[in-house]
């Protein structure tokens, strides 16, 4: 495992050796083994609490990271669905995290100010994600600790304004004084040098990290990811307001020609959409049904191999793309002094 190489407000704030945050992953994908080797590769990473199973997968979910990391801080992610009791839905999910060693909550979806307050006092801290630097203000206003702003290539949810991710860095950096996590697209140590050169404190991953051993998915899933180029994410249910990048397979198609045929009523996309066809492909490998969510960074995942590896291999690259900038510079600090 690589020595800290990079101290930041979140390796700080988390206690993390990289500054490296890998996204939850549903439905019920990032589960406690794949956290726990994120965790002791010396990144952050979130257990999905939505997860088709129940609380008790949870809950065991979370033992078995904790029996696993020795002590260090882990995290939970929580989608607030912007649905009525989306957020009571979570709430109640606290105690379990408090008393169990979570350190870290990843929101996402609506607002997490219902269950800001309940998080602070089990002394977690919180880390809203949002798909627009717009959004990021409103958090920092409600009081979270962190903020992560994904850009338009990310797998999963990129918000109705799809900015791309080198946009939304900069103008994130720029805006948000908080510490700051950018993702979307990011799948090589030379993306972290830029982010953090643009003025961000970490990244998050996900689509990158689906080849990585410890994940259950199917073999044969992880196979094809490898050998994909990242031309095969598509933008769905965007009648619905509901964008969502994914995987270009028979659902993704059907659900275009939903699109296509001007439909905007949930009920039409629901058997095309539900959580289960997803976790279904997962489980079997056959990935033609599901939404399945994926983005371009595919392309950097090229062969299946251990987190640790992964994470290595990404801190390697950081180095290798500051070192190609010090060599770039012609000017230097100590001869502005000079010439002064
Ligand atoms: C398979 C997969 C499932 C995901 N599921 C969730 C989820 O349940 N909740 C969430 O907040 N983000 C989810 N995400 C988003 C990731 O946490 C992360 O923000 C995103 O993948 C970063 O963009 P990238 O895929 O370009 O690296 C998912 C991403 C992937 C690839």
């Amino acid at each position: 495992m690589r020595p800290q190489v990079m101290k930041t407000r979140i390796t700080e704030l988390l206690g993390i050796r990289h500054p490296i945050l890998c996204g939850g992953l549903g439905p019920g994908v990032s589960d406690g083994k794949y956290v726990a080797a994120v965790v002791n590769a010396g990144c952050m990473g979130f257990i999905v609490a939505t997860s088709p199973a129940d609380e008790d997968w949870l809950e065991h979910q979370i033992a078995m990271c904790r029996s696993l990391v020795g002590g260090k801080g882990f995290g939970v992610n929580m989608y607030i669905s912007k649905l009525a009791g989306g957020a009571d839905r979570m709430r109640k999910l606290i105690p379990l995290l408090a008393d169990n060693g979570v350190t870290c909550v990843e929101t996402a979806g609506a607002s997490p100010d219902a269950i800001l307050p309940a998080l602070r006092e089990a002394g977690i801290v919180v880390i809203h994600k949002v798909p627009a630097v717009r959004y990021a203000h409103t958090a920092a206003r409600v009081g979270v600790d962190a903020v992560t702003v994904v850009g338009a290539d990310c797998g999963g949810h990129p918000g109705t304004f799809l900015i791309g991710t080198m946009v939304q860095t900069a103008h994130a950096a720029r805006d948000i004084s908080l510490p700051l996590v950018v993702g979307g697209g990011i799948g090589t140590g030379s993306h972290i040098a830029a982010a953090l050169a643009m003025g961000a404190d970490a990244v998050v991953l996900g689509t990158r990290m689906m080849v990585s051993e410890e994940l259950w998915v199917h073999p044969s899933y992880k196979e094809h990811i490898a050998q994909l180029d990242g031309t095969q994410s598509v933008v769905v249910k965007k009648l619905l307001r509901d964008h969502h990048r994914v995987l270009n397979n028979e659902s993704a198609r059907d659900v275009l020609a939903l699109e296509n045929a001007g439909s905007a009523d949930f009920e039409d996309y629901r058997p095309h959409v539900v959580g289960a066809l997803a976790h279904n492909a997962y489980s079997t490998g056959d990935l033609r049904q599901g939404m399945l969510d994926f983005g371009p960074a595919a392309v950097f995942a090229n062969k299946v191999q251990s987190v640790e590896a992964i994470v290595d291999e990404l801190i390697d690259e950081a180095l290798a793309a500051s070192q190609r900038l010090d060599k770039l510079r012609v000017v230097t600090s100590q001869n502005i002094v000079a010439a002064e």
